[in-house]
């Protein structure tokens, strides 16, 4: 395998949850241990808002601390990680979404409390979909939980992912007397605001042995040991192969804001966490050892400055190694485009890099040239598959409030959605644009940048939809017929991708039971 010393020091993976169960804080104390960053509360004071009102001004704040924040690399004993940043606030949820096509692993934080929630199940349903391999922290063991047993059972059941457990809590809230490490076989007592390096963990090989009482008192020494036959009855070890494919879940206890259970958590997660693999294209199977270049675009984000409309793609390497200057083959423009000064984003500031592998993340200047999936290549034509757009759950008519600025609208909305701030619709044989956001928060980033950047006024007008679905058929004469009747609820996407707009869960399946010559999907890649 080419630059095999390179790819197998790599982890790249995000960290996904349910706003406020603690994954800015999580972060933070990962970042601490790898080094990245000195004091706690660096992230923090950076952390983007997740009550962001209609304060424009926040917004823009926002979007500048996010570059600052996408992607944040630092080393951890041999590794190289790169820990890709997902926005908190749900109307962001799609960025999301793309991110984690962008990662070969992820870590899920569950609140004790809370326990699965709305945005934990959309995630990991697109996490199902690439069989991400997912490690599982259940935060914030010093507030009084759900039983642990019943919490397992409910991520389960919800999140239809087998879990493993690697730690296991003994007690919970104001009782919270620390954690058993099943693997190491040793005890972890809690303190609250442990340091990076002051854990001590405590070798029990034999849970009989005395000590334990000692340590947790008779009582609780007792529960452990139940429990934990219990658990390695059930479990036994490990399947890190089950784990990869995306079938088994390994589960730590810990509490992120007291820096308690992250290191055995991060320590396991680049023992087992995946480097940098092979990746589908439209054309054959990318080998990530391959000598040849090859990345996709999965994020782009504006300049802050109305005045610079440049924006940065964030590009992920799949192969070869990126080199600065070099000239790369853009698959949907077929045109060789280098770039002067990619930068990566190690430690805290953004450097001006030279080269880059398998599993990095690399930020590109963009005058306008970038789609969200896009690919560069050495030259070969395909595009990588696995980039998909779902369907937006609100839905507006643009309205056009200056008519002397149409064109100035027309590309100020075309770039914005390639941006992947909101998709966009027209309708068939009309000029109607449809707007669909995840949440109303970025129609108001929508109208907010279309009058700062393009100097165009916009309304939205409020739709009856709640769900697209992309339309494929082998029957392109029922497909038309049916885009033809239907004039009203289809539209085209940017690709020209013909959609249906539903209005209801009742309309969209008595129309799929009376058309079974024309599929409806979910979601559609993004490509081309
Ligand atoms: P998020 O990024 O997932 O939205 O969550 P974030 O880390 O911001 O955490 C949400 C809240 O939960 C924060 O409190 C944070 O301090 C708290 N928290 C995180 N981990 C733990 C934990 O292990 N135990 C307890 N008890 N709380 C935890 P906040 O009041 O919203 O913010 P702050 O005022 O503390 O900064």
């Amino acid at each position: 395998m080419k630059y095999e010393k390179e790819i197998v020091r790599r982890r790249t993976f995000a960290i996904i949850s349910h706003p406020d169960a603690g994954k800015t804080t999580l972060t933070e104390k990962l970042l601490l241990f790898g080094g990245a960053i000195q004091t706690a509360g660096a992230v923090k004071s950076n952390k983007i808002k997740k009550h962001a009102t209609s304060d424009f001004m926040e917004i823009e704040r926002q979007r500048g601390i996010s570059v600052a924040t996408s992607v944040m690399t630092f080393e951890y004993k041999d590794c190289l990680i790169n820990l890709l940043d997902t926005p908190g606030h749900k109307d962001f949820a799609e960025d999301t979404y793309r991110t984690l096509t962008a990662v070969d692993s992820v870590i899920l934080v569950i609140d004790s409390v809370n326990g699965v929630e709305a945005q934990t199940r959309r995630l990991m349903e697109v996490c199902r979909m690439r069989d991400t391999p997912v490690i599982v922290f259940i935060n914030k063991m010093d507030r009084d939980g759900k039983n642990r047993f019943d919490l397992l059972e409910e991520i389960e059941k919800e999140l239809k992912i087998s879990l493993h457990p690697m730690t296991w809590p003994i007690n919970s809230g104001k009782d919270f007397k620390g954690v058993y490490d099943l693997s190491e076989k040793s005890l972890l007592l809690f303190t609250a605001n442990t340091k990076a390096d002051d854990e001590d963990a405590i070798v029990i090989e034999n849970l009989q042995d005395t000590i334990l009482d000692t340590k947790i008192g008779e009582a609780d020494a007792k529960h452990l040991r139940d429990d934990v036959e219990l658990i390695e009855g059930v479990h036994g070890e490990l399947s890190v192969d089950d784990y990869l494919g995306g079938k088994i879940a390994p589960v730590f206890f810990g509490s992120a804001v007291n820096n308690f259970g992250v290191r055995e958590m991060l320590n396991t997660f680049i023992k087992i966490a995946p480097i940098p693999r092979s990746r589908e294209t439209s054309l054959r199977e990318v080998e990530v050892g391959e000598d040849k270049f090859s990345g996709f675009i999965f994020k782009i984000h504006a300049n802050l400055d109305p005045k610079h409309r440049d924006r940065i793609g964030f590009m992920r390497v799949c192969s070869g190694k990126f080199e600065r200057n070099k000239y790369y083959h853009h698959v949907r423009l077929d045109k060789d485009i280098r770039f002067s000064n990619p930068y990566s984003f190690l430690a805290r500031s953004k450097d001006v890099i030279e080269d880059a592998y398998p599993g990095d993340v690399v930020g590109l200047f963009d005058t306008g040239n970038f789609k969200i999936g896009d690919t560069l290549t050495e030259g070969e034509n395909f595009y990588f598959t696995g980039i998909p757009t779902f369907s937006p759950e609100i839905f507006k008519e643009l309205v056009n409030k200056d008519p002397m600025k149409t064109k100035q609208l027309e590309k100020g909305i075309q770039q914005l959605t390639d941006e992947g701030v909101a998709q966009l619709f027209t309708q068939f044989g009309g000029t109607k644009k449809i707007i669909g956001c995840v949440g109303e928060l970025q129609f108001e980033v929508i109208q907010y940048r279309l009058l700062q950047e393009y100097g165009a006024a916009c309304e939205f007008r409020a739709l009856p939809f709640y769900k697209a679905c992309w339309l494929t058929s082998k029957n392109q004469k029922k497909l038309d017929d049916f885009l033809r009747y239907k004039q009203t609820n289809t539209a085209e996407d940017k690709d020209e991708h013909p959609v249906y707009l539903a209005q209801s869960e009742w309309f969209l399946n008595t129309e799929i039971n009376n058309n079974s010559d024309i599929q409806f999907h979910f979601s559609s890649e993004i490509h081309k």
